[in-house]
């Protein structure tokens, strides 16, 4: 049985104060009892307050990227073993906004991801493809194409240690969110894509869904058998519509 996570991604977004107010309201509103994984993933200047800010909530502590180098001369960069000394236990890599934005490349994303493991954080392997690429038919080449990447470095069973997050990317940050039978397709594609190198690394991979996933939406999104959770942006920022999340998934 696969558990569900559910994640938020707070992008580059937050102050001391909004991010005090965010934490006690989920703090506060927190269940022992639900039956999934919650994680919040900080800017990285906040990681170490959240962490403390967060302790022994239960709620994991992530960052939104990593760098493919160990240490030096690499100004700005953060490292995987940075975010691991400073409380983190997963990292987002290659989301869609690092590989338009900045240009990151799958070997990259699969640098990376190498290196998260390296240091014993969990990575988050986020895939999509854009609107384009959906209306021409090549979905599921691109993001077989983004998987293989981390195959191809690594191999099966390193990926088998990370999480899959499948965020098409016309439905992040614009209310457009896949309908629960088009997640579904794709992640049952994602599922038997990974079955075709290691059966069991398919079946026990969590694929999360992401892309404007909000409380109303989410527990349709949720019950769809190879949804194993979300990636949360917008309405990770809010506490009751992240809690409201959490409630569908737990
Ligand atoms: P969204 O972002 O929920 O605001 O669409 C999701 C993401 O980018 O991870």
């Amino acid at each position: 049985m696969r558990k569900t996570l559910i994640a938020g991604n707070w992008k580059m977004n937050g102050s001391n104060d909004s991010i005090a107010e965010l934490l006690s309201g989920i703090r506060s509103q927190i269940n022992s009892a639900w039956n999934c994984d919650i994680l919040v993933c900080p800017p990285s200047i906040y990681v170490a307050q959240v962490v403390n800010q967060l302790a022994e909530s239960g709620v994991n502590v992530g960052g939104q990227n990593v760098s493919d180098q160990d240490s030096g001369a690499f100004t700005g960069e953060t490292s995987a073993n940075m975010l691991k000394d400073a409380g983190c236990t997963y990292v987002l890599v290659g989301h869609s906004e690092r590989r338009s934005l900045y240009g990151e490349s799958s070997h990259t994303v699969a640098q990376k991801f190498e290196k998260a493991l390296a240091s014993g954080l969990k990575p988050i392997l986020c895939i999509g493809e854009t609107l384009e690429e959906r209306e021409n038919g090549t979905t599921m080449t691109v993001v077989n194409g983004q998987i293989d990447a981390v195959i191809d470095h690594l191999g099966i069973e390193k990926l088998a240690q990370g999480v899959i997050a499948y965020e098409p990317v016309w439905a992040i940050g614009t209310g457009v969110t896949a309908s629960p039978d088009q997640a579904q397709e794709v992640h049952a594609a994602i599922r038997a894509h990974l079955a075709q190198s290691n059966s069991d690394v398919a079946q026990k991979t969590q694929i999360l869904y992401g892309g404007s996933m909000n409380a109303s939406n989410a527990d349709q999104l949720l019950t769809q058998a190879d949804i194993d959770g979300g990636l949360i942006g917008g309405a990770s920022l809010k506490a009751n519509d992240f809690i409201a999340i959490c409630t569908a998934a737990g």
